[in-house]
């Protein structure tokens, strides 16, 4: 005899996304409400590229988790390696896991992840596993973090030379962004998280789009206005991308966010990782917008235009890697394909602000895709 239970479970998840300035200053009033009543503990970890800029951040811990105390029981605060190196480095996720036992953190008890995509990425995985997870308070501070990463529900680490090979779907317990931590990044970081903000604006809103381009000048400059608004608008679309586009768990083989993304994920590992994540993004949305036009789905000049935009912005369009390593370049697409599982599906602008899905990309329309960003990254 055979017994089948046909098991469904509905979860509500739900977190706050706060967008402030001089979180540790003077915003306790904005935070309390967000958490527990009842006192827990917390870990911090900060990324050292953040604790060499922001010196003052552990007294600041310190006084706002002392203004906080009916909420929150700072048990120590902990400098971990900032950009990929701390996803590379299995023994560091053992060292985070290894200090929340020491520090007799519960299931209940908050971690929070100063710093950037990686470090986000590398705690939030770490914590993630320790109890089958701890609540985790992502404080990002970099563009691609505050605009793209950090909002989400995905945490990993790179291993056997594999980025995001392990990782796990588990959102965050809450995402405090303070737009001043962005003022300590060098241009080429900050930039590089500016070409997300633009693939969002192609595939899912054209207003976005259309004000990224005429605030190139101003982002270039790092203005203020332009940066808040490219930031808060983008993670906006994020959000909302995954809590109303119907697969937050990324079940199916679409990802419309991972525009441009299968050429870049290449360009990254063929480059030795000296092409940031967004300026290979730049590129890889450079091509795939042309392949877009290529197929009639938008005009070759806005195509063109865009391309223009990002040139401007100061981040490439057009790598030598395109020309030399063409095979392997392409190559990014079966490896899309295989990471996604399934059906090769790619999102494409058709038109601007909407995608479309394509299943084939044929190798004549790359190259000729290579050749118009060749011609438009050489005239600066
Ligand atoms: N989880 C996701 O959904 C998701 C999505 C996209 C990308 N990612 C991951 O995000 C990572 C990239 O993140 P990133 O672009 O934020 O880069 P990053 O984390 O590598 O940071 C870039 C550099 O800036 C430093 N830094 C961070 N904040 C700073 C500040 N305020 N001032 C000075 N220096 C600072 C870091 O130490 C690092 O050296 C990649 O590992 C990527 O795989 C994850
Ligand atoms: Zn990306």
């Amino acid at each position: 005899m055979t017994d089948l239970h046909s098991q469904k479970l509905t979860l509500t998840l739900q977190y706050p996304v706060l967008f402030t300035r001089g979180l540790f200053i003077d915003k306790d009033a904005r935070v309390a409400p967000l958490l527990e009543p009842t006192r827990r503990k917390l870990l911090v970890f900060v990324d050292d590229n953040v604790a060499a800029c922001w010196p003052h951040l552990p007294q600041w811990l310190v006084d706002w988790t002392g203004r906080l105390s009916d909420y929150l029981e700072l048990t120590t605060v902990e400098t971990v390696p900032g950009g990929e190196t701390i996803k590379n480095d299995p023994a560091i996720v053992e060292r985070i896991a290894e200090l929340t036992r020491q520090q007799g953190l519960c299931r209940h008890s908050y971690a929070m992840a100063i710093g950037g995509g990686a470090v986000l990425d590398a705690v939030g995985f770490a914590v993630s596993i320790v109890h089958r997870g701890l609540r985790l308070i992502r404080v990002p501070t970099t563009v691609l973090s505050q605009n793209d990463s950090g909002v989400g529900v995905k945490n990993g680490v790179n291993r056997f030379g594999v980025k995001n090979f392990y990782g796990v779907f588990i959102p965050p317990f809450a995402v405090l962004n303070d737009l001043d931590f962005l003022t300590t990044l060098d241009d080429r970081t900050w930039r590089s998280g500016v070409a997300e903000a633009f693939k969002v604006g192609i595939v899912r809103d054209a207003g976005l789009l259309e004000r990224l381009i005429a605030d190139v000048p101003r982002l270039r400059q790092r203005e203020r206005e332009a940066e808040e608004y490219m930031v808060r608008r983008t993670a906006a679309l994020h959000l909302e991308h995954i809590a109303r586009g119907g697969d937050p768990y990324e079940f199916g083989n679409s990802r419309p966010l991972d525009f441009g993304h299968w050429a870049a994920h290449r360009l990254e590992s063929l480059s030795n990782f000296h092409l940031l994540h967004g300026e290979a993004v730049a590129i890889g949305m450079a091509i795939d917008l042309h392949c877009a036009a290529d197929r009639g789905f938008i005009a070759a000049e806005q195509a063109r235009r865009i391309c223009t935009a990002l040139r401007d912005l100061g981040l490439p369009i057009y790598h030598p890697l395109l020309d030399t390593d063409f095979d392997a370049v392409l190559q990014g697409l079966e490896e899309f394909r295989e990471h996604l599982g399934g059906q090769l599906t790619l999102a494409m602008p058709c038109p601007l602000g909407t995608k479309k899905d394509i299943f084939e990309l044929p190798r004549d329309a790359v190259r000729r895709a290579v050749a118009a960003v060749r011609e438009l990254g050489s005239h600066r």
